[in-house]
């Protein structure tokens, strides 16, 4: 009985020991190839972590989201009064380039073409763009201009997606889905590909560096070789060889945090509208990049009633959440009609600029620490500089678990002052602690010196 017992153990042993080698698989070295030069691409990217996403176009004058021709399932000639409308007089990349540095932001990605196909740079391939009806101005090109000249990397958003031209059929969220009548039309796709690779062509070719090719989005059977993405990343890459990608060549897989692999597609993934539980890692185990990308209120193009802003507090939270797992995050905003920025949004990102002042230094160039993260906040690491995030109330002294006799210094990174520590506080003297904030009656107490986040600099040995 006994024995019958033990030798069933050791077969689910076996099982177990097979089923854990089987999910460890290796990367085979053209994978891993592929991979490293995606890290190293990718390098200044990951040390930049905060970037600006811009949605402008026609779709700020109907201002119920980028999505208005498609949710209200509008036909190209109801939506031309839209287009007909659209000349945003007071737009100035000057000024939205001010604004996003002065946020801390360090790039910037624009929206080239949305879903609605209506171009806001000067294609040779259309006549369904702004410069023809705004004086000649191209859009992109004096963003691009401006957004460089602050020192800031620039990226361009295409859709693949586009429910204007005639050849892209009324598939996934076509305005026209369901449309019978409309169904009946031939759609010639090669000539809509012609068309979209053409486009992209123009973007790369005739503009001048670009940092990131922001694509999207793919769908069911629309998504890798149907858009011909070999040849497409092939050819971006020929004219723009450091250029990154973003996944969505291929289907966004959100927020999932294993599994996941790194095409030649794309250099980073994009969870939208939410952060990974963990850095995402790829099946073999590697770190890879990744950016969530997030709206201040609830669109992404300019909505007028939409007024469910986020506070600074719930962005600079996320933007550290993102950084102490190894991730980026895409700040949206959705100018008006008239090339304004919302004047809420302006004010969110001045609030996050004034911390990123004194904090930015926990933030770029840095990524997740090998500590666990603690109760009251989170950590950020760059080499032997650890950033402890007190971002939750939290009484007394704060445990730094883990760097016990490592610590050289502590300080309060947004005034350079020495802190008290301790590693042993109130009898707990377990193996690794390390107490900041203790030596009453000089503790730091509600409310801390920054409500949102007090960030403490650690020296490790
Ligand atoms: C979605 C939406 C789009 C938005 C994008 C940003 O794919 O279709 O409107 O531009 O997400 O990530």
């Amino acid at each position: 009985m006994l024995m019958k017992r033990y030798s069933e153990i050791s077969v689910l042993l076996l099982l177990l020991f097979l089923t854990a080698g089987y999910s460890q698989e290796k990367a085979s070295p053209a994978y891993q190839e592929n991979y490293n030069k995606v890290m190293q691409r990718t390098q200044w990217w990951r040390d930049a972590r905060f970037g600006m996403f811009i949605h402008f176009g026609a779709y700020a004058v109907p201002a119920r989201g980028e999505w208005v021709k498609s949710n209200e399932r509008l036909t190209t000639e109801q939506y031309q009064k839209y287009v007909d409308a659209f000349y945003p007089a007071d737009f100035d990349a000057k000024k939205w380039a001010k604004i996003a540095k002065a946020a801390g932001m360090k790039y910037a990605v624009l929206t080239a073409k949305h879903h609605d196909g209506f171009c806001m740079f000067d294609s040779k391939l259309t006549d369904y763009k702004i410069s023809t009806r705004f004086d000649g101005r191209d859009i992109v090109r004096e963003f691009l201009d401006a957004f460089r000249a602050e020192g800031l990397k620039v990226g361009l958003y295409y859709s693949l997606i586009d429910w204007h031209h005639p050849d892209y059929p009324n598939v996934g969220n076509h305005p026209q889905r369901g449309d019978k009548e409309y169904a009946k039309r031939s759609f010639n796709w090669d000539n809509y590909l012609k068309y979209m690779h053409g486009q992209v062509e123009e973007l790369v070719r005739d503009y001048g560096r670009i940092d990131i090719m922001w694509f999207d989005y793919s769908f069911d059977e629309y998504q890798g070789e149907k858009w011909k993405a070999k040849e497409l990343v092939a050819m971006v890459r020929k004219y723009q060889p450091w250029i990154i990608i973003d996944n969505r060549l291929t289907i966004n897989e959100g927020t999932r945090t294993s599994g996941r692999i790194v095409t030649e597609y794309g250099d980073f993934e994009t969870p939208e509208q939410g952060i990974p539980d963990e850095g995402l890692k790829d099946r073999y185990g590697n770190p890879i990049p990744w950016e969530t990308c997030l709206t201040l209120n609830n669109n992404w193009g300019y909505h007028e009633f939409d007024k469910n802003w986020k506070s600074p507090e719930v962005i600079i939270h996320s933007l550290v959440n993102c950084v102490s797992k190894n991730g980026n995050l895409l700040l949206n905003v959705g100018p008006d009609a008239r090339g304004n920025i919302p004047d809420e949004s302006v004010r969110i990102l001045a609030e996050v600029g004034k911390w990123m002042q004194k904090n930015g230094e926990s933030i770029y160039g840095c990524g997740a620490s090998t500590l666990t993260r603690p109760e009251w906040g989170r950590f950020t690491q760059k080499g032997n500089i650890l950033y402890a995030h007190w971002m939750y109330p939290h009484i007394g002294a704060i445990n730094i678990k883990g760097a016990g006799d490592k610590v050289s210094g502590v300080y309060m990174l947004s005034t350079g002052a020495e802190l008290p520590a301790e590693k042993s506080w109130w009898g707990n003297s377990e193996a690794g602690n390390f107490f900041v904030n203790v030596n009453s009656p000089v503790y730091m107490t509600f409310p801390l010196p920054d409500l949102t986040d007090t960030v403490i600099k650690i020296v490790l040995k």
